[in-house]
């Protein structure tokens, strides 16, 4: 594949401001340890941005940079952290009750964490039930709540003399929803928030505001949010790149490991059983019918995309897939995720794995935070607007432009996340064909 003109990107100068709407665990824990990584108390482990690296051209050249060498990325220094949440807790007291930190790393990233006061949140308690808090935004219509975001966020920019923003939700899942009339012009949508129509949830609100001020929006839940017609619209008219949506963590991040290795071998798959039991605060609002429908949608349809029963109607049409997930508090963050999956081989004989994933929700998620708004930033630098799919890699319900389906196989995800960086800065692209080296 031969080289093309690299694209101009503007450079990372200043500061990059991260807002975040849903100061809880995820959020503490990536903004907590983004201070750590900063004074030495740990590596970015798990972070494709700084850990990672691209290789250029050819197996024999002998080019393969970090990525953050080859992109122009924000760096860590360069990062300041705001948000908004419905508790008051400072970050740091909602880092304690997240329970996700020992007490040694919470100690030490005290100060930066204590600074972050959360803003007050747009917030409705249809959408989100089982928890309630007093720091939100009571008065007006949805569009004067919008309004107050985008002072907010200019306030915010003032006072920490940010160059550029990224908007990330890391907020809890609000209730299944699917869209309305009113999502589906820009001009419906603004009339619906002028008209307080309850088919607009907040993280829409947020995220109106946000691609309003030509801000990029990722979504980390799977609510449904900037994948409506008018938000679309609204990103493509500002020129802002959105991404989505729910992180790709614990035992999803291992079905896109597994899955696509059954299919490349042709093994049948008739059974996959997933369940989970977590404690957090996630746990709790999930715990709710509604939540977790969302939540269940984005999680079920990874297999049948990446198995393709149509194309492999032998292999997988029988294939019976469940998820559920239990709340248990003594758990706290650290989730317990137990699949059985039953698959067969040659002449139909049955086999069965099992896997006990002990993981830590939050440590899982907080990289993926980081990597996102970095590469969101770099897009919107690079002129890159609407549906970022090459981020799919983190996702576990990948946007794409309407009509297609997601790439959910992980190695092909990372390869486009690759590719899209090479051709970026005008590299040839890697098709792995490689017959050149046997000429
Ligand atoms: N591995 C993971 O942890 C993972 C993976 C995929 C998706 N997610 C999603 O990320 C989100 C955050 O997860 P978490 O574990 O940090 O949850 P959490 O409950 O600890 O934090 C969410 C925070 O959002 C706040 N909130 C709710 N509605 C809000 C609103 N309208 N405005 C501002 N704040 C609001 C809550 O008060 C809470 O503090 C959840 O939606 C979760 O499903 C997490």
């Amino acid at each position: 594949m031969s080289s093309t003109e690299p694209i101009r990107i503007a450079p990372a100068d200043g500061k990059l401001g991260i807002l975040i709407p849903g100061i809880g665990a995820v959020s503490t824990t990536f903004i907590g340890g983004v201070e750590a990584i900063k004074r030495g108390i740990s590596a970015p482990i798990g972070s494709l941005t700084q850990l990672g690296t691209v290789r250029l051209g050819k197996r024999t050249d002998d080019r393969t940079p970090k990525i953050q060498d080859f992109v122009p990325l924000a760096k860590l220094d360069q990062l300041v952290f705001g948000g908004w949440d419905i508790f008051e807790d400072t970050a740091y007291e909602a880092a304690v009750n997240a329970r996700v930190f020992e007490p040694h790393h919470l100690e030490a990233v005290k100060e930066p964490l204590s600074a972050i006061r959360p803003m007050k949140a747009v917030f409705d308690p249809e959408y989100v039930k089982r928890i309630n808090g007093p720091n939100v935004k009571t008065e007006g219509s949805k569009m004067d709540k919008a309004n107050a975001l985008m002072e907010d966020i200019r306030q915010f920019k003032a006072a920490h003399g940010v160059s550029r923003c990224v908007m990330i939700w890391c907020g809890s899942t609000e209730v299944f929803h699917k869209p309305a009339a009113v999502h589906q012009t820009l001009a419906a949508f603004e009339a619906g928030l002028h008209a307080n129509d309850p088919d607009i949830a907040p993280s829409q609100i947020y995220a109106y505001a946000a691609l309003q001020m030509g801000i990029p929006y990722a979504n980390g839940a799977p609510n449904l949010t900037t994948d409506t017609p008018a938000l679309l619209e609204l990103a493509r008219d500002k020129n802002v790149p959105i991404c989505g949506k729910d992180f790709k963590t614990g035992q999803t991040f291992m079905k896109t490991l597994l899955a696509p290795g059954f299919k490349a071998r042709m093994l049948g798959m008739n059974g996959w059983f997933s369940t989970n039991i977590l404690g957090n605060r996630d746990g709790e609002v999930l715990e709710d019918p509604g939540s977790f429908k969302t939540k269940e949608e984005t999680k079920l349809s990874v297999l049948d995309q990446i198995l393709q029963p149509k194309l492999y109607p032998e292999l997988y049409k029988d294939l019976y897939h469940a998820v559920r997930i239990n709340y248990y508090p003594p758990r706290g963050d650290a989730k317990e995720g137990w699949d059985n999956i039953d698959i067969f081989g040659w002449m139909g004989y049955p086999m069965q794995i099992k896997i006990d994933f002990l993981c830590r929700d939050s440590i899982l998620a907080a990289p993926l935070v980081l990597d996102l708004v970095l590469f969101m930033d770099l897009a919107h630098r690079a002129g890159m607007r609407g549906i970022q799919e090459w981020l799919s890699f983190y996702f576990k319900a990948p946007m794409t432009a309407p009509g297609l389906y997601p790439e959910h196989d992980i190695f092909i995800q990372l390869m486009k996340l690759k590719n899209t960086l090479r051709y970026m800065q005008g590299e040839q692209l890697i098709t792995h064909l490689g017959l050149e080296y046997y000429d």
